[in-house]
């Protein structure tokens, strides 16, 4: 088995390695000055299992086509199987066409990810699961709730001395939202949220239904971006009596990055994976970064 490692997310990478207790494999990823990307695959691949591991974040296009290139190289190479190791599946919010004439880029994506070479794919927690009918080839797609729940309950000191709720910023993560309240054994809450279609990064958002009066709220999303989802969540908490917000988002893309933005967030803590390798740069102090390392090692077995 060789284990591959694309430019996005490195330490991910490495650490899935040292679960497997292997070294990443031997390749070359060259960024140019327009942006351009070149792979060089420095192994002898043929007929081996080879795994690539590449989060598609930003920048998106570019971490895509470092993807492809592997695919392709790999499968040049005569490798017995082509597994891509998404952790982050960039395009996934665009799984329906929400008006008429938009594009379902996440389509494009799976077809690419096939026809480039790759013969399986393992996602975590994609955005929604419609978008697995889009690969036609096998697909995985991981659930990172039990490695958040477990890291809660050993760190329950952290948040606050009440009853913790869980709440889901809109519809589409209540499933989360409750399972997460099941394994740990408490409440849950939705906010109905409605985004506005002609905008590019606001919500309008109103209702909370559940109780969050007088607990700690842990608010519960897949993805982070422009942070108006859930920065417009902690407020109605806060407003409907919660006593403190913390946030838990698997993926953790910061489009809106300045540190001290996060830092000076009504969020007493704000947890997420390492889906997405967030560069020091982007890092602060209320931020602290759980491993999927175990979790994504543990899911490959089935692959191998
Ligand atoms: C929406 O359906 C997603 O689950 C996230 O809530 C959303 O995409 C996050 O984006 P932003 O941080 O820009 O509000």
């Amino acid at each position: 088995m060789l284990l591959f490692s694309g430019s996005s997310n490195q330490p991910l990478a490495e650490k899935i390695a040292d679960e497997l207790k292997t070294k990443l494999a031997n390749c070359e990823v060259v960024r140019f000055a327009d942006g351009e990307v070149r792979v060089r695959i420095l192994d002898n691949v043929q007929d081996q299992v080879c795994i690539v591991v590449q989060s598609t974040s930003t920048p998106a296009d570019a971490n895509l086509m470092e993807l492809y290139q592997f695919g392709d190289l790999l499968k040049k190479g005569k490798a017995k199987k082509i597994i891509a190791v998404i952790p982050y599946l960039a395009y996934a919010r665009q799984h329906k066409a929400r008006r008429q004439g938009e594009a379902v880029s996440v389509s494009l994506v799976a077809k690419f990810i096939k026809s480039t070479g790759f013969s399986d794919v393992l996602l975590l927690e994609v955005h929604d699961e419609e978008v697995l009918n889009f690969f036609q080839i096998p697909v995985i797609n991981i659930s990172a709730e039990e490695t958040i729940a477990r890291f809660i309950d050993s760190h329950r000191d952290d948040f606050g001395g009440a009853d913790l709720v869980f709440v889901a910023p809109d519809k589409g993560r209540k499933k989360q939202a409750e399972e997460l309240a099941g394994i740990i054994e408490t409440d849950f809450a939705v906010i109905n949220k409605n985004r506005l279609l002609d905008s590019t990064d606001m919500v309008n958002s109103s209702t909370v239904q559940g109780e969050v009066k007088e607990k700690e709220a842990i608010i519960v999303d897949d993805v982070i971006s422009t942070g108006s989802t859930v920065l417009e969540a902690a407020n109605i908490v806060l407003k409907n009596g919660a006593l403190h917000v913390y946030l838990i988002v698997t993926h953790a893309v910061f489009s809106r990055g300045e540190p001290s933005f996060w830092q000076n967030s009504p969020f007493e803590k704000i947890y997420v994976t390492d889906s997405i390798f967030v560069p020091k740069y982007k890092q602060f102090e209320k931020l602290e970064v759980i491993s999927v390392a175990p979790l994504i090692a543990k899911s490959l077995g089935n692959l191998l």
